[in-house]
């Protein structure tokens, strides 16, 4: 360990200089005109991968983003970790709450500041320097296979495809993943679940075109009246979600399930603090960490329609749209709520407006093992590095293929992610803190000692 602990050290100012170098490219997946970003970043990860020494590495096409698949078959008797990642980001909006540009990293209090640093450049990088820092030690001993993909952030389309194609090709034993959070930097965890997610979009249409809100104001429905009545409805004053049959399939932990999970550190004062919020809310009789961890949940995520310019306008607009999306717990299917969404929204819609409802994406739930060798090679790793054994976590977050992997290719995951809750991914000014960065490589490494010594 002495070893690659040195061997990160005496390289780690070029390792964040390359990873800075990714961090500059603008992978946005969801920008159609960042086409050409996107794959510059596949070509960079091959172009690492293929240096750091694995035996081949290729661009595997795909209708939308290609995917990065690499291998390193030291020997075909010994067991196979795959490591999945991906290199696109979310947009960066909205800019002008950046304080230094999204797309050009800055270190500021050890932390890197750019869109992707966190999720999921900077943790798929852990993986390339891991991996590279093994080779040069000649210290791995099982075989490894990256498949980092450019289509994360929009819902993994074709994904799917290319691993239910590909069985052969993606053979292993387990898969590693970090994209997912440690409690924090005195507390490692391991992520044992993630939420599945089904998310909508709604069009309610009134009049066939916009209107003067004083002519005809109070006799035709205004679909933003009508839209926020709509969603308003859709929770009851105790945070349920009113959709019939939205909890039919969720599983109830048991009561001793529910202590063990609130025995995590969570300190509420200081959650508020960091959110600037005086009051938490949210589904009644759970707490704050079963709310993310184990209940479903539904939220707007954008809405729109009217006028938004500056000044005023005096219009009853023709249309109102919002995206709504759905967290989902293990055992809820994310096509059947998507159904129960759909009818239910139809349902409640008054006779003065049409409606519209679109399925954008969706995926399951994951529950991983933690009796796995896997799992348990994550647990000494993370004790030999950062001196306490990690407490296993539910994560709120979504990763719809660790689901995809179990379903197609028999696999369990292990999700060892580094990253902190307030490296604020998908907002404004997300970073990822450099000491994260340098011990989840040594405990990446440490993951494949233990794993290939078990
Ligand atoms: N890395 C996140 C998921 C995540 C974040 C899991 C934090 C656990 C903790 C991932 O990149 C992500 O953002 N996933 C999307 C879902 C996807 C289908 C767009 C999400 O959770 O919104
Ligand atoms: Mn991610
Ligand atoms: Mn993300």
């Amino acid at each position: 360990m002495i070893m690659v602990k040195e061997y990160i050290e005496s390289n780690q100012q070029r390792f964040l200089d390359e990873l800075f170098d990714l961090l500059r490219i603008p992978s946005v997946s969801a920008d159609s005109s960042k086409k050409n970003d996107v794959r510059k970043a596949a070509e960079f990860i091959k172009e690492k991968l293929a240096a750091a020494g694995v035996d081949k590495v290729e661009l595997c096409e795909t209708p939308g983003h290609p995917i990065v698949f690499a291998e390193k078959i030291i020997n075909p008797s010994l067991p196979t970790v795959l490591v999945y990642g991906h290199y696109d980001v979310q947009p960066p909006d909205p800019l002008d709450l950046w304080h230094s540009p999204p797309f050009e990293p800055v270190v500021k209090d050890g932390k890197i500041f750019a869109r992707g640093s966190c999720d999921d450049k900077g943790q798929v990088y852990m993986h390339v320097k891991a991996f590279e820092a093994m080779t040069k030690l000649n210290s791995l001993n099982c075989n490894i296979k990256f498949m980092i993909e450019g289509e994360e952030e929009v819902g993994s389309e074709h994904l799917g495809t290319f691993v239910a194609a590909n069985k052969e090709k993606l053979k292993a034993d387990v898969i590693l993943i970090s994209d997912t959070a440690i409690i924090s930097l005195d507390c490692p965890s391991i992520t044992v679940g993630l939420r599945g997610l089904s998310y909508m979009e709604v069009e309610v249409t009134g009049p066939n075109r916009d209107l003067h809100s004083g002519v005809y104001g109070g006799a035709v429905a205004n679909p933003i009246n009508v839209l926020s009545k709509m969603i308003a409805s859709m929770h009851d004053e105790n945070g349920h979600v009113t959709i019939p049959g939205f909890y039919d399939q969720v599983v109830e932990l048991s009561a001793s399930d529910r202590e063990a999970m609130n025995k995590a550190p969570f300190n509420i004062d200081a959650y508020k603090k960091e959110l600037d919020i005086n009051e938490i809310q949210g589904e009644k009789g759970y707490t704050t960490l079963e709310r993310t961890g184990i209940r479903p949940t539904l939220d707007v995520n954008g809405i729109w329609g009217g006028y938004t310019g500056e000044g005023t306008k005096t219009v009853l607009p023709s249309k109102a749209s919002a995206k709504i999306s759905m967290r989902l717990v293990p055992n809820q299917d994310n096509k059947e709520i998507t159904e129960l969404f759909t009818k239910h929204f139809f349902s409640i819609a008054p006779k003065s407006v049409k409606v519209k409802v679109t399925a954008l994406h969706g995926g399951q739930a994951a529950v991983t093992p933690t009796d796995s060798k896997a799992f348990k090679a994550a647990s000494n790793a993370f004790e030999e590095v950062w001196g306490k054994r990690p407490i296993p976590t539910r994560d709120g977050g979504s990763i719809p293929i660790v689901s995809l992997f179990k379903k197609e290719l028999g696999l369990d995951t292990v999700l060892m992610g580094f990253g902190l809750d307030s490296d604020a991914i998908h907002s404004p000014n997300e970073h990822y803190g450099i000491k994260n960065f340098v011990l989840g490589i040594e405990t990446i490494t440490s993951f494949y000692k233990h794993f290939s010594k078990a």
